[in-house]
């Protein structure tokens, strides 16, 4: 499956636009349509859900973009936030030079009289032996040596544009955690270990941007900090590295949770040369993306880097009191640092199908429940009965108070639940004669509904008053077979 696919099923239906379209985009910023906005905020809701409401250690915060300037000082990032940039003499265009050779290049051959290749990434020309030292996007043009170039997007703070007024959009949401670990630690009364999560948006000027909501400008992150006695020990070992195991095995759990097949996550270490001016060690969740193995999440030991550097630079003690050795300490960080849209795009790919059905391609998300845009959708068999439509009406103002429910009639049923089942809407629920009986004929309805499962297609038929407990229990976890089982099935 390409990359395309993701792209255009998002556009048509309503999950991801790019931004700006109207005025040509920018490729580097996505907006988020009705259905995305749901699923994204799906995944925000399950994620911190899992971490901030149901563990008993971890703690929400929501700190602000803009930050005191010297936040960027102290933890680094104006110093070290920054890529290696080449640009090309003849086009102009720039690289990353630590990704150079990952990306295909365009080679002019000189064992063919000149003629032009894409040669694959990394590899020489079959022709004449060459790797690339040219630009790889036009073949022709040098390329300058790396200069330093710094990730963060400068602004300024208040009416006046002079250096005294620079700050930053934060690039991370991490140091709105750190900065504010003292004011958490007293008002919570929290005892190590412990962490802080946050979800928000983080901006970097990254050099290339691409492959559709994976690297962009402008986009969320869901970060824990998580604090450990670097005095402690668990079973003998340090307490910072037993919680990094532990954080790297749950972030695992949770991806294939709302559904990553296993086999399409790895664990990737970092090379000593690789890790970051604030890293002891970090693994990568990475994700079997269209374009490729990618990170999707990061697990670093951040040790007590930065707490030391913001109480070296505000003044300010960032330690903890440690009852049993009498002691103040800086605590050790432990971070899992996730993307909302990259684990947006993750659940988009993973959940996709093509199936037959009946000699028909049917296209479906296979998304999890909790995950699903919408939840349910109600459809009339018929529109032409106002009182089929009327109790279709009804029963999606019943049902919406409870879950994401939507009422459509823009087609002949086989059609509506097809593009239900391509945004992955888990059940559909169709009113039809027999529900409603005719009162020409002097026929009661039956008062009951078919329910339509997504991914077996299964029918069942519901009463009308037993709709609200059955999916409260299928919302709940309940297996659709269990449910299914005490109900007749509809004919398809
Ligand atoms: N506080 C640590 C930190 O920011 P990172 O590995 O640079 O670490 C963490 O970023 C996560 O944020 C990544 O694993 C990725 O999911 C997401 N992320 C980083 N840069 C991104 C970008 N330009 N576009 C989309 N997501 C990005």
């Amino acid at each position: 499956m390409t990359m395309d696919v993701i792209v255009s099923l998002c556009k048509r239906r309503g999950f991801i636009f790019q931004s700006s379209e109207i005025y040509g985009g920018t490729g580097s910023c996505w907006d988020y349509g009705p259905l995305g906005v749901e699923l994204k905020n799906n995944v925000k809701r399950v994620w911190w859900r899992d971490n901030v409401h149901l563990r008993p250690d971890l703690v929400g915060l929501d700190a602000s973009i803009l930050m005191h300037p010297t936040v960027w000082k102290a933890s680094g990032h104006v110093d070290h936030f920054t890529d290696p940039m080449v640009d090309c003499k003849a086009c102009q265009r720039r690289f990353r030079a630590d990704q150079l050779d990952e990306q295909p290049w365009t080679h002019y051959c000189p064992a063919t009289k000149g003629n032009k290749f894409e040669v694959p990434a990394g590899e020489p020309c079959r022709h004449c032996g060459a790797r690339r030292t040219l630009c790889p996007e036009c073949g022709k043009g040098e390329l300058t040596p790396p200069r330093q170039f710094n990730l963060m997007f400068k602004t300024f703070m208040g009416p006046v544009e002079e250096d005294a007024a620079v700050t930053y959009l934060r690039p991370e949401t991490a140091q709105g955690i750190f900065v504010n670990f003292d004011n958490v630690l007293q008002s919570m009364r929290l005892k190590l270990p412990f962490g802080i999560a946050q979800i928000g948006k983080a901006f970097r000027n990254e050099i290339t941007p691409g492959n559709f909501i994976f690297r962009t400008r402008e986009f969320e992150q869901m970060e824990i900090e998580f604090f450990v006695n670097p005095n402690d020990t668990i079973d003998g070992r340090p307490a910072d590295e037993v919680w990094h195991d532990r954080w790297i095995e749950a972030r695992f759990a949770w991806y294939q949770r709302y559904g990553l097949r296993r086999e399409n996550l790895r664990h990737r270490e970092h090379e000593k040369s690789e890790l970051a001016h604030y890293a002891k060690r970090t693994a990568d969740i990475e994700y079997k993306f269209p374009m490729g193995w990618s990170e999707l999440e990061g697990i670093a030991n951040r040790t007590d880097f930065d707490l030391k550097q913001h109480a070296q630079w505000s003044g300010k003690s960032l330690t903890f009191f440690d009852e049993e050795r009498k002691a103040h300490v800086v605590p050790y960080v432990i971070e899992p640092s996730a993307g909302a849209d990259r684990s947006v795009l993750a659940f988009l790919v993973d959940a996709y199908r093509e199936e037959e059905v009946r000699g028909e391609k049917r296209a479906l998300l296979r998304l999890h429940r909790d995950l699903a845009p919408l939840k349910i959708a109600v459809l009339p068999l018929l529109k032409k009965r106002s009182e089929i439509v009327a109790t279709a009406h009804e029963l999606r103002g019943t049902l919406a108070r409870h879950w994401v429910s939507v009422y459509d009639d823009t087609a002949a049923i086989g059609r509506l639940y097809r593009r239900q089942d391509e945004v992955g809407t888990p059940y559909c629920v169709t009113v039809d004669v027999q529900t409603v009986g005719d009162a020409d004929k002097g026929e009661a309805g039956d008062r009951r509904v078919t329910i339509r499962e997504r991914d077996s297609m299964d029918q069942i038929r519901v009463p009308i008053g037993e709709l609200v407990p059955v999916f409260r229990e299928l919302f709940d976890g309940a297996p659709w077979s269990g449910v299914a089982a005490r109900y007749p099935a509809a004919k398809g």
